[in-house]
């Protein structure tokens, strides 16, 4: 496949959930990295919409399962217009990975739980790796390649300094226990983190969470804002921290309580919680940055007594 990648004028990425999430990430760094225009598309949407897509077209499908009903018909669609699919899976020998022209696994180990939150790290890395990947294939030398391979080497060390803070996590889900409503507010890759935060937080906490682009709050979203609504926001990209941080200020104004996961040097005093992740390449820090947004849920779901591996409505594949 190395040869074809310079064949390729446009990219998809195509996925469920979770899984979905991922994808967002993934095509956003691939797309900055190679120049590649790229798209994502959920899987029963892809399906249905007639998408435009051929032989220059590479496909990407990301399933933990490898057996998801709409991702597997999304490949299959893929295939038949003549597109190159590439599959990230997590099981081995899965329906997605004997059907797609390439697979790499995300070896995450077996999936127990519904909440799918290893899946996502392990699809973040692998769609990261992809994506530097391409880039080199088509003659692109990066000097950062190197300090992001560094990056995701130091990622355990990291990610267990954040899942020691367990008291915190304990005493923020003790005061958010009885929350009914739960805005997120991210913008480019934070975006998608507070995605699939808003999702944790509605599968096990079954709490409302809704997630928007943080410049599209004064478009609408700002109606919802009144006294003590929590909005809780991503803040990793420091080209952007200004801009996020106007936006929460517009909803302090309005009453909001305002929870900030940052990786940037901001003015704590100006918010009610504020949680320091480690700074790491703007990349990788979807990595970190996700992973207080799970413990969050997962903590409230325990709070309220709930099981947090097997959320009800929910199946997995
Ligand atoms: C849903 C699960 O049914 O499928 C989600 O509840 C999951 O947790 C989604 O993200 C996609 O699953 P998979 O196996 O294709 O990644």
């Amino acid at each position: 496949i190395h040869d074809k990648f310079k064949t390729f004028n446009k990219a998809y990425f195509v996925a469920c959930g979770t899984a979905y999430h991922a994808c967002l990430s993934g095509a956003n760094i691939l797309e900055r990295l190679t120049g590649i225009p790229t798209f994502t598309q959920v899987a029963s949407e892809f399906r249905y919409c007639d998408p435009i897509v051929d032989e220059k077209t590479m496909c990407v499908f990301v399933s933990q399962s490898g057996e998801t009903a709409d991702t597997m018909a999304a490949l299959r669609l893929a295939k038949e217009k003549g597109c190159t699919t590439i599959a990230v899976a997590n099981v081995l020998g899965s329906s997605i990975s004997r059907e797609a022209d390439h697979t790499i696994y995300t070896c995450a180990g077996p999936e127990i739980a519904v909440a799918s939150t290893k899946a996502y790290t392990t699809q973040l890395i692998v769609l990261l790796l992809l994506g530097m990947y391409i880039s080199q294939a088509l003659g692109n030398e990066n000097e950062d390649y190197k300090r992001i391979i560094e990056g995701i080497a130091s990622l355990p060390q990291h990610i267990e300094n954040i899942l020691k803070d367990e008291k915190t996590f304990e005493h923020y889900a003790s005061y958010l226990k009885d929350l009914k409503d739960a805005y997120y507010i991210g913008r480019s890759l934070d975006y998608a983190t507070v995605l699939e935060g808003a999702l944790k937080l509605k599968e096990v906490s079954y709490v409302h969470a809704d997630a928007y682009i943080a410049g599209e709050l004064k478009h609408g979203p700002i109606a919802l804002i009144e006294n003590d609504i929590t909005v809780i926001s991503i803040m990793t990209d420091k080209n952007l921290v200004e801009k996020t941080v106007s936006n929460i200020q517009e909803v302090i104004t309005r009453g909001a309580k305002t929870l900030v996961v940052t990786n940037q040097n901001i003015d704590d005093k100006m918010f009610d919680t504020v949680i320091h992740i480690p700074e790491t390449n703007t990349f990788i820090s979807p990595i970190l940055s996700v992973i207080p947004l799970q413990l969050l849920a997962y903590y409230i779901s325990k709070e309220k007594g709930l099981d947090v591996d097997k959320p009800r409505n929910l199946a997995k594949s």
